[in-house]
């Protein structure tokens, strides 16, 4: 497949930082020129200039704002008028938000949905038609470890990527004998800022984790095997057959202790 894709465009979202960088970063190795958005357009310019100088990468960055319902259809847009054929979508923007329902800001959950559901779920019906039309193309969507079961005190977040991977393997399985490829990557704790936005500042330092190049390599390699989806790392994939074999009961239960706030006055800081 990366024959395929070498000298083809791909549009990854949350370009900025972390995992989305990550991508962009593997994939102008590869030989793919790159729409890079996200809002930190300071970011994506540095990160561009990066790619140009060492592999020849064309960059093109759109800032925008996915929790704004309008910008999917605005950055679609911009592509179209640059003459640009997305060959691969990169579904990677994404945040979590932490905390206890009594202190939950409901806009911002609000927000969590568009950026991690609606603008995903937009960018992919927009791009899958003209994909179908040249009977090639690929879709890579950033689900997560915490997909697989419901996460009290996380709850929306859990249940956005339970969205992002059910969506992603009902896909997979509609579209594969039409050349397209469909996959999910469900990364396990990253090192990334996400925990610092979601609320849980110091989580990440306590918990083991997964580097981003790990990550993007795994889910790359899946996507190139046309797999369905993937869990990089063998112990966040054991996890995901344990929490089927136990009660629903259980694992929820279960889930409580990752992300339970103290009751000392720390407000949402978890364990
Ligand atoms: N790190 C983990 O442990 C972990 C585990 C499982 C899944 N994930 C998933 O991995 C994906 C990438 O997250 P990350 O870990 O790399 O964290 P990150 O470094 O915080 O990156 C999040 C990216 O999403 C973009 N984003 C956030 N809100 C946005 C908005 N309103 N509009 C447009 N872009 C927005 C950010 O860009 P701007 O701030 O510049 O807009 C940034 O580029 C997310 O979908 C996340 O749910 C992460």
């Amino acid at each position: 497949m990366w024959k395929q894709l070498a000298d083809q465009w791909a549009l990854v979202t949350g370009a900025s930082s972390g995992l989305g960088a990550e991508f962009a970063r593997q994939l102008a190795s590869r030989g793919m020129h790159l729409v890079l958005t996200a809002r930190r357009r300071e970011l994506m310019e540095v990160l561009a200039q990066e790619l140009h100088t060492k592999h020849g990468t064309r960059c093109e960055i759109i800032a925008a704002d996915l929790s704004d319902p309008s910008e999917p259809e605005r950055i679609l847009n911009e592509i179209v008028a640059k003459g640009i054929a997305i060959e691969l979508l990169v579904n990677n923007a994404g945040f979590g938000v932490v905390g206890e329902v009594s202190q939950a800001d409901v806009n911002r959950l609000l927000q969590l949905i568009h950026v991690n559901v609606s603008a995903l779920t937009e960018l992919t019906y927009r791009l899958l038609p003209g994909m179908l039309e040249r009977g090639h193309g690929a879709i890579l969507n950033v689900s997560s470890l915490s997909a697989f079961q419901p996460v009290a005190y996380m709850g929306v977040y859990a249940a956005s990527k339970s969205y992002v991977l059910h969506l992603s393997e009902a896909l997979h399985c509609e579209l594969k004998d039409r050349g397209i490829t469909v996959t999910a990557v469900c990364p396990g704790v990253t090192r990334t800022s996400f925990f610092d936005v979601a609320g849980a500042p110091g989580w990440l330092q306590k918990h083991s984790s997964l580097t981003v190049e790990t990550v993007v390599k795994a889910g790359l390699k899946a996507m190139v095997r046309r797999h369905q989806y993937i869990v990089p790392g063998w112990r966040n994939f054991l996890l995901t057959l344990l929490v089927r074999i136990a009660s629903r009961r259980r694992v929820v239960k279960e889930s409580t202790r990752f992300f339970r706030p103290r009751r000392n006055g720390d407000g949402n800081k978890p364990r």
